[in-house]
């Protein structure tokens, strides 16, 4: 027990000495790397001809992450350059969902949230949208959709910014959910649905499609 107690000791005493030596040399050898030589963006350079330390990149060179390859994902255009009716991917219940839960955030604003044009902002003086359940807006592609929401159209900014290229679709998708839901063919509706509707719905169009475009 005893001789433990001392070897114990003695260790911790070696111990202290060498944290002690240690933070002398440190102290001694301070690598002073706030010093080292570097070039900070656009400072100039005599190492290279042009006299520029920041090289010009290889031509082709994409940064990581923004290959954008996915001509339809990231424009809504297809191979001719118009924009496509498809979707660049499959469209899921998640996916219209997600969908209704930006077009409520970014959208409704001004759209309103059945998508005819009365949103809270234009009730207050902004221009109003047309509605989406004109037989023209009932009628364009996808693709163009993606656009208006990349793109801005008229006096509606872009929502480029804001929204990433996967939600864009998801909004399209919400859009075509909500002109659907003003216009379905009786016929197309389950048999369940048909038989909830009161009897005048099912003859009666809805005021929304009758506001035909807007004030355009
Ligand atoms: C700040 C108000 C505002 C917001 C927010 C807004 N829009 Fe619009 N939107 C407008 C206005 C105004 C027009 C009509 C522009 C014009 O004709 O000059 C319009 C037009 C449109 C059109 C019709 C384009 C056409 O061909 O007539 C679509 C589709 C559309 N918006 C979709 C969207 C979607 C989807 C969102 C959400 C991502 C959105 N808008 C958000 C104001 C807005």
């Amino acid at each position: 027990m005893r001789i433990d107690f001392t070897v114990a000791a003695t260790l911790r005493v070696a111990g202290v000495a060498l944290l002690l030596l240690a933070l002398a040399v440190l102290t001694a050898c301070r690598q002073d790397m706030h010093d080292q030589p570097k070039y900070i963006p656009l400072r100039p350079s005599e190492f290279f001809t042009d006299g520029r330390s920041a090289r010009p990149i290889p031509e082709g060179t994409v940064a990581r992450g923004h290959l954008n390859e996915d001509t339809l994902f990231y424009t809504g255009k297809g191979p001719d350059g118009k924009p496509a009716d498809t979707f660049p991917f499959p469209v899921t219940r998640e996916i219209i969902l997600r969908g209704q839960q930006r077009f409520n955030i970014y959208c409704t604003p001004c759209h309103d949230r059945t998508g005819s044009g009365e949103g809270m902002i234009v009730r207050r003086g902004y221009r109003r949208p047309p509605t989406y359940h004109s037989d023209r807006l009932r009628h364009v592609t996808n693709g163009y959709l993606y656009d208006v929401i990349t793109n801005g159209f008229g006096a509606m900014p872009d929502y480029a910014a804001q929204i990433p290229p996967a939600d864009r679709w998801a909004i399209v998708s919400y859009v075509r959910a909500l002109q659907l839901s003003q216009q379905a063919p009786l016929n197309e509706l389950p048999a369940a649905a048909r038989s909830q509707l009161p009897p005048s719905s099912r003859v009666v169009i809805s005021p929304a499609i009758r506001q035909e475009g807007g004030a355009k």
